[in-house]
């Protein structure tokens, strides 16, 4: 959009005169920068971005630059556990600064990164043996090369409404199964120019949810398939839980067809409980990934698996390497992280329980007295809201009474009264959170309803 254009569009939208600063910072910010750093939201929207600039915090407050306050549910876009101002996670984080800030992996192993790894193990079913990086693309992209390099195949199969980073790997595909072989993979609508054409053609997208589905392609393809990767828990499109069964079958038919399976716990991994998802419904993946909530806001990634898999890297037969592997700083908040999150019997998961049914209930109490109908769902510390007279859904192919607008409308009016939510619709909940917190939020939700 041109400048004028775009301003106009701002200005419409948000009133300058409410958040002037704001207002002048994104004017800056349109010179040097194309868009926000990190876009798919309105990349797939097609959504402007909003004249709120921030520039500090207060726990699970962020504050812009106009000095106005917004309770956080995005928190870092689900990294920050315990919002930005938990005074004794940050003082490891401080200590770790003074011990040893920087460390190249390639000479040798720190005793930090061994005690987060054995804890790893400890914690996770499927963990065997665990390996480091920073991003969650970054170890997804680990994962794929690893089943293609143990395996000797050459296709990835992914599921509809699962997002898996930004690679190009993980974005391309779709599946036009009419092909007799492989489903010939043709590009999906939303995704990116400039991807791969190989990418494309390796990676085969199917619906999610769907066991006989699996098992058609499995049947048929599976001599070809390296690994079969999903969101254990659909967070990326509402929420969506697997269906009763679901995921023992996808490991049945896994098993049957001699296909790796992996597990993306990116979100729900240390979110829903300390063993991931995988412990939560019983199914253990050869592969998982783990990021975000892991290092409690610092940049940390892992792949987690079987050590017959993971020892091909150890044998120099795969290869995986980085200059930020094992960041010390991030290594010593996970540990820091994990033993808070273990403290007490894991009371901190009962706090993020307590608070998220207070939250959902409200919504849905909230949304009843102005008329609403409103799906709000969601696994132990995420959850959905949507406009829609579904009470659950297991895809988004289900939402087809939603009005994409009015949820849209619904998250720029909680932004304007001061309840920040992340552009998919999803809210996550800390444990952090006080009940004035919850009250506060409750009532400002309250507000943008009756403005809807
Ligand atoms: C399930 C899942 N996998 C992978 C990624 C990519 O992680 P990162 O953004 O750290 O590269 C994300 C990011 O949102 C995700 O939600």
């Amino acid at each position: 959009m041109p400048n004028e254009e775009f301003e106009h569009a701002i200005a419409e939208k948000y009133n300058d005169k409410v958040n002037p600063i704001s207002t002048r910072w994104l004017r800056r910010a349109q010179a040097v920068m194309p868009g926000l750093n990190s876009n798919y939201a309105s990349f797939r929207l097609n959504d402007q971005p909003p004249a709120i600039v921030f520039d500090r915090s207060e726990g699970l407050r962020l504050f812009d630059v106009d000095g106005k306050d917004y309770i956080d549910f995005v928190c870092g876009m689900g990294p920050a556990i315990w919002g930005n101002g938990n005074k004794e996670f940050l003082w490891a984080i401080h200590q770790q600064l003074d011990r040893l800030m920087s460390f190249g992996s390639a000479v040798g192993h720190t005793t930090l990164e061994i005690e987060l790894a054995e804890k790893i193990v400890q914690l996770v079913p499927c963990a065997e043996q665990v390996r480091f990086c920073i991003s969650g693309s970054e170890a997804v992209q680990l994962a794929a090369r690893l089943a293609r390099g143990v395996s000797g195949k050459r296709y990835l199969l992914r599921f509809e409404g699962h997002y898996h980073g930004w690679l190009d790997p993980m974005l391309a595909g779709k599946a036009n199964s009419s092909s007799s072989r492989l489903p010939t993979p043709i590009a999906a609508d939303s995704d990116s120019a400039g991807l791969s054409s190989s990418c494309l053609e390796e990676t085969l997208l199917i619906p999610w949810n769907d066991a006989e589905g699996l098992e058609a392609v499995l049947r048929k393809h599976g001599d070809d398939i390296a690994l079969v990767i999903m969101e254990p828990i659909m967070c990326n499109s509402a929420c969506c839980p697997p269906k009763a069964g679901y995921l023992q079958a996808v490991r049945k038919l896994c098993d049957q067809f001699g296909v790796l399976l992996c597990f993306d716990e990116v979100i729900t991994g240390f979110r829903v409980g300390l063993g991931g998802a995988q412990a939560l419904f019983g199914v253990t993946p050869d592969l998982a990934i783990f990021a975000k909530a892991l290092a409690g806001g610092l940049p940390l990634a892992c792949v987690a698996g079987r050590r017959d898999l993971m020892s091909a890297i150890a044998e120099n037969k795969v290869l995986a390497v980085g200059t930020f592997n094992s960041f010390p700083l991030a290594i010593a908040a996970a540990i820091k992280n994990l033993e808070m999150l273990s403290r007490d019997d894991c009371a901190y998961y009962s706090r993020v329980d307590h608070h998220q049914i207070r939250l959902m209930e409200g919504i849905r109490e909230i949304a009843k007295t102005h008329g609403y109908d409103v799906l709000v769902q969601g696994p132990r510390g995420f959850f959905y809201l949507d406009f829609t007279k579904r009470n659950v859904i297991h895809t988004p192919d289900e939402l087809v009474d939603s009005d994409a607008t009015k949820r849209m409308r619904f998250r720029s009016l909680l932004h304007k009264h001061g309840v920040l939510i992340g552009g998919n619709s999803r809210f996550t909940v800390s444990g952090e959170f006080t009940e004035a917190d919850i009250q506060d939020t409750l009532h400002r939700i309250n507000e943008a309803m009756k403005a809807l």
